[in-house]
């Protein structure tokens, strides 16, 4: 009796172990799929020529699963957007202070500091506002909705005239736009705005390599750990050229989207804004811009680089992200087939504490330059003047700016 009983426990016990251990095996596996899927990076999906993440697999190199060890090893990388370092002071040799005027300034654009000369790298500049006269080395025009009712001034040859804007060619109201015979499409020197190769470059942003020395970083495992939700969009215009409205209601097949703004959930405390604190919660933020334009990237994205902020941009636009930013700070939409496969990715990291906080660790060494005095409009055209001599003048504004700068996104069937 004893030992029938006793056999048949350990029948049970056999069957149990095994039926666990095929459980265990499962999972295992399952789990180390996960991980090797994930830690390949956008960039690497693209080195490789894959055309889509799930044809895709890489050995990570990564054997420690499940134990996260800060990397030591990140550096920067300089470019048009990522200062690795403090710009050294310089002293001009030639003593000449330059007058800048601005002309149709746009109301928001007042209470900046745009023409504050004296944090400049290049400083020996004057503001005259919008007084012109023979002393005038350069005039900025704000060219985003002149028209021909728009005075003539009278000009003197040795002056520059600067055509800046901040919007991309869909948002000029501007004549500019429609017609080539356009009076002001022939009266410029230079052009200044968002755009790589504008004489005068004014990024919306740039980011500053702020690396945390290894033992004085947060636990970013554990950051991943407690994230609860999964995308967190702030739209305020809904219906866009970029079509991204479209691109969101297709990712949420796979994963969950909170939208707030205008076109979603309000943050009843905060309004019209939400507070920092309400993102944190999640994994991703919607950093989608609202036309696909040449370099076109806005404050959308370099926002999320404030310092504390522990949430990953997910980036969609005509910008060279690969580029001008770091690597593994952000996942990039123009990497994946389609909406569903970007979403699948997004899960799949997500769901990688290690993984994840690799790329919460890589983003928290930049940090969003929001004192850009140093690179705004007044500094950038200070150092304009006092470095360059060239005679220059633009026959067709239009075909500068305007002419085959954007386009209609490809991946929405
Ligand atoms: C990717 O494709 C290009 C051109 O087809 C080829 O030259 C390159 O070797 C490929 N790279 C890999 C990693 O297969
Ligand atoms: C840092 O780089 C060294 C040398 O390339 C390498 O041996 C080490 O594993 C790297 N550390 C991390 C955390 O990636
Ligand atoms: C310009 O900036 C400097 C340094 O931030 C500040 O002390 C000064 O008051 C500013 N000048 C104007 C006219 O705003
Ligand atoms: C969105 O914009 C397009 C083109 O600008 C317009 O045709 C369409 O009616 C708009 N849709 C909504 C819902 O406003
Ligand atoms: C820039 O960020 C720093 C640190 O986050 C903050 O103390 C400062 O007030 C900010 N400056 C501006 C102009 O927003
Ligand atoms: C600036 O452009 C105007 C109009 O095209 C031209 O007449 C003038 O010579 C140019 N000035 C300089 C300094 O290049």
């Amino acid at each position: 009796m004893f030992a029938r009983k006793s056999f048949k426990n350990l029948f049970i016990l056999a069957l149990v172990t095994t039926v666990l251990s095929t459980l265990i095996t499962f999972k295992m596996a399952d789990v180390q799929h996960t991980l090797r899927y994930v830690l390949v990076n956008a960039l690497d999906l693209n080195r490789n020529n894959c055309t889509s993440v799930t044809n895709c697999l890489f050995s990570t190199g990564e054997e420690d699963y499940g134990v996260f060890t800060p990397d030591g090893n990140i550096s920067c990388i300089e470019t048009m957007y990522v200062r690795c370092a403090e710009p050294a002071t310089f002293e001009p040799s030639v003593y000449t202070t330059y007058n800048v005027a601005m002309l149709s300034m746009k109301r928001w654009m007042k209470g900046y500091i745009f023409f504050n000369f004296s944090t400049c790298v290049y400083s020996r500049c004057r503001f005259q506002d919008s007084r012109i006269d023979q002393s005038t080395h350069m005039v900025v025009m704000e060219i985003s909705d002149i028209d021909d009712q728009y005075q003539a001034i009278s000009r003197w040859p040795h002056q520059l005239y600067v055509a800046t804007s901040w919007e991309p060619p869909p948002h000029l109201n501007s004549e500019i736009k429609l017609d080539r015979n356009y009076f002001w499409n022939s009266r410029f020197n230079l052009t200044s705005s968002y755009r790589t190769d504008s004489d005068i470059f004014v990024p919306y942003g740039m980011l500053r390599f702020k690396p945390i020395p290894v033992d004085s970083r947060p636990n970013y495992f554990e950051i991943a750990n407690r994230k609860t939700n999964w995308v967190a969009w702030f739209v305020s215009n809904c219906n866009t050229s970029s079509k991204r409205h479209l691109y969101v209601q297709k990712m949420k097949k796979i994963i969950h989207v909170d939208i707030y703004g205008r076109c979603g959930r309000r943050c009843p405390d905060t309004y019209p804004q939400c507070s920092e604190s309400r993102f944190s919660q999640y994994r991703y933020y919607l950093s989608f811009e609202n036309n696909f334009c040449k370099d076109y990237i806005t404050e959308k994205f370099f926002k999320v680089f404030r310092s504390g902020m522990h949430i990953i941009p997910v980036v969609r636009g005509a910008f060279d992200y690969d580029k001008y930013m770091p690597e593994m700070t952000y996942v990039d939409t123009g990497k994946f087939r389609d909406a569903i496969e970007l979403a699948k990715f997004l899960k799949r990291l997500g769901e990688n504490p290690v993984a994840y906080a690799r790329y919460l660790e890589r983003k928290s060494m930049y940090e969003y330059m929001n004192d850009s005095s140093l690179e705004s409009l007044g500094c950038q055209a200070c150092m304009y003047l006092h470095t360059h001599t060239l005679q220059s003048k633009i026959e067709d504004l239009k075909k500068v700016i305007v002419d085959n700068q954007c386009y209609a996104p490809t991946d929405l069937i």
